[in-house]
């Protein structure tokens, strides 16, 4: 992207690595394999920082289900939440007819979780859980809790498995604190 602003440099440690990813995906996907047996169940990715999770966490549901994905931002470019959340890419399914599983990257201040949720909502499905990869809790500016979350961390910008620094190390198998 012409304008991205990325201040991070290089990876500065290794936070989670991808086994402890993987083992955590499995648990998720078997948590999700019990639960919505014999259930219409779609899962929602986030676009773009849950891409990875996403395609890991449906692989690791055992049962039938369908994939979706939708698009929000609320980070522009950078690190700085604007506060601002808008639906760029939406789900092309009626919602109605399905348990709904939203799978985030992260959850920073909340705002993109909760107001993609109560749009969600708006939309009648049979249920809505949202599955965060991560959570920085210290950082909430909005009352938000997923309802099942694979790591907790503290106040830090992360990279790898998916998310950014202004559209950089998506691709590292872990997740690593950003070096500036
Ligand atoms: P929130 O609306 O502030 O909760 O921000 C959620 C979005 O901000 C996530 O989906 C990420 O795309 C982005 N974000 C927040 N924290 C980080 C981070 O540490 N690294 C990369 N992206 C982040
Ligand atoms: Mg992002």
């Amino acid at each position: 992207m012409e304008n991205a602003v990325c201040s991070c440099a290089e990876v500065k440690r290794i936070l989670i690595s991808a086994e402890e990813i993987e083992n955590a995906v499995k648990a998720a996907g078997e948590k999700i394999s019990r639960e919505y047996a014999g259930k219409s169940l779609l899962i929602a990715g986030v676009l773009t920082g849950a891409f990875i999770f996403t395609a890991d966490l449906c692989r690791a549901v055992k049962i039938p289900c369908e994939t979706a994905f939708i698009k929000a931002s609320s980070y522009n470019d950078g690190t700085v939440s604007s506060g601002k959340v808008d639906i760029t890419l939406d789900i092309d399914r009626d919602l109605s007819a399905y348990h709904v599983i939203i799978a985030e990257d992260i959850i920073d201040t909340g705002y993109t979780m909760k107001a993609l949720t109560e749009r969600l909502r708006q939309r009648s499905p049979k249920s809505l859980a949202v599955y965060a990869l991560i959570d920085k809790p210290e950082r909430r500016k909005v009352d938000f809790r997923a309802d099942y979350t694979l790591f907790t961390i503290p106040d830090t910008f992360v990279v790898g498995y998916g998310l950014d620094c202004g559209e950089k190390f998506r691709n590292l198998p872990y997740i690593a604190e950003a070096g500036i």
